[in-house]
């Protein structure tokens, strides 16, 4: 492999945070806001910059307020931009509690009106492309069908869940989390040994390997035949909000470099952690000498 390709979402995150979620119907007094860059392909698309690949991102923004701000932001990380143009940015309304927790309402906007045909010439060969599911279905499809004879390592993170058999059956490496995995493999995971079992019928149904996010809980590999349970590192969590974001993109990064899936598991589980010490998606994403720091000092 030679380089990393992300295809995917870009987003304005207006985030709340306050001493609790509401309930419906609930207001509750939020403590703090933040404005800020996200959507789950540009957040992976930074992962794997700050953990030290340059990455090509994929996406489309609106011709509006937001998207100047967003530019701005992705400009000053080390990523190549191939960004068209919509109606309206995509919009993330997060509400975040003390405890680190957070619901997410998402609206598209020009996310939702991605296609392939805003990239007529793209050609991905040898490369690893990461895939999640904010923009259309149908997008990701066409894109897998354009690439997928070019030795390339696809990557979908089936986020926000939507179970499509040819994106699965067609990645290389499907990365829900726990609740994403619950639904495809059709059991409850209270336990590590429940998410083996459903990681094994994940993998019988798709054929693909699996990595199972178990946030707090740390990550499950089932790679070529081969199931590994990697312990979380564990922080003081203040927002968990694109955890699972910097998961992917860290892991990408540290696959390219090593091509050991298991240390490439270990680096992701150590940056997502860091990543939910701060706010926000990116803006907290830690950079490759602090994830490596803490891989010694082990
Ligand atoms: O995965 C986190 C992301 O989900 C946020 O940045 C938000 O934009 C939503 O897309």
């Amino acid at each position: 492999m030679k380089d990393i390709k992300v295809i995917g979402s870009v987003n304005i995150d207006i985030i709340m945070s306050s001493r609790k979620l509401p309930s419906t119907g609930e207001t509750v007094k939020a403590d703090k806001y933040y404005l800020y860059p996200g959507g789950k392909g540009a957040n992976q698309a930074v992962a794997v910059s700050r953990t030290g690949i340059r990455p090509e991102f994929f996406g489309k923004l609106g011709n509006d307020y937001f998207a100047e701000i967003i530019i701005n932001y992705l400009k000053k990380e080390n990523m190549e931009l191939s960004i068209k143009y919509g109606q309206n940015t995509g919009m993330a309304m997060i509400n975040v509690e003390t405890s680190g927790r957070n619901m997410i309402t998402v609206y598209p906007g020009s996310n939702g009106d991605m296609s392939i045909d805003d990239f007529p010439d793209v050609k991905i060969r040898d490369s690893i492309v990461l895939f999640q599911q904010e923009i259309p279905l149908k997008t990701i499809r066409d894109f897998i069908a354009r690439i997928k004879e070019n030795g390339n390592v696809i990557i979908t993170d089936p986020s926000p869940y939507v179970e499509d058999r040819y994106i699965l059956e067609n990645s290389d490496i499907i990365t829900p989390n726990q609740t994403e995995a619950q639904l495809l493999a059709g059991c409850d995971i209270k336990s590590i040994e429940d998410a083996k079992k459903a990681s094994s019928k994940i993998r019988e149904k798709y054929k693909s390997n699996v990595i199972i996010k178990l946030g707090s809980r740390g990550s499950l590999v089932d790679y070529n035949g081969e199931l590994k349970y990697f312990k979380p590192y564990s922080v003081k969590a203040v927002d968990t909000t694109g955890a699972g974001d910097c998961f992917n993109g860290a892991l990408a990064s540290e696959f390219l470099r090593t091509g050991d899936i298991d240390r490439s598991a270990e680096f992701a589980n150590i940056a997502a952690a860091l990543s939910t010490t701060g706010h926000g998606a990116f803006p907290s994403f830690p950079y490759q000498n602090q994830v490596i720091a803490i891989m010694e000092g082990k």
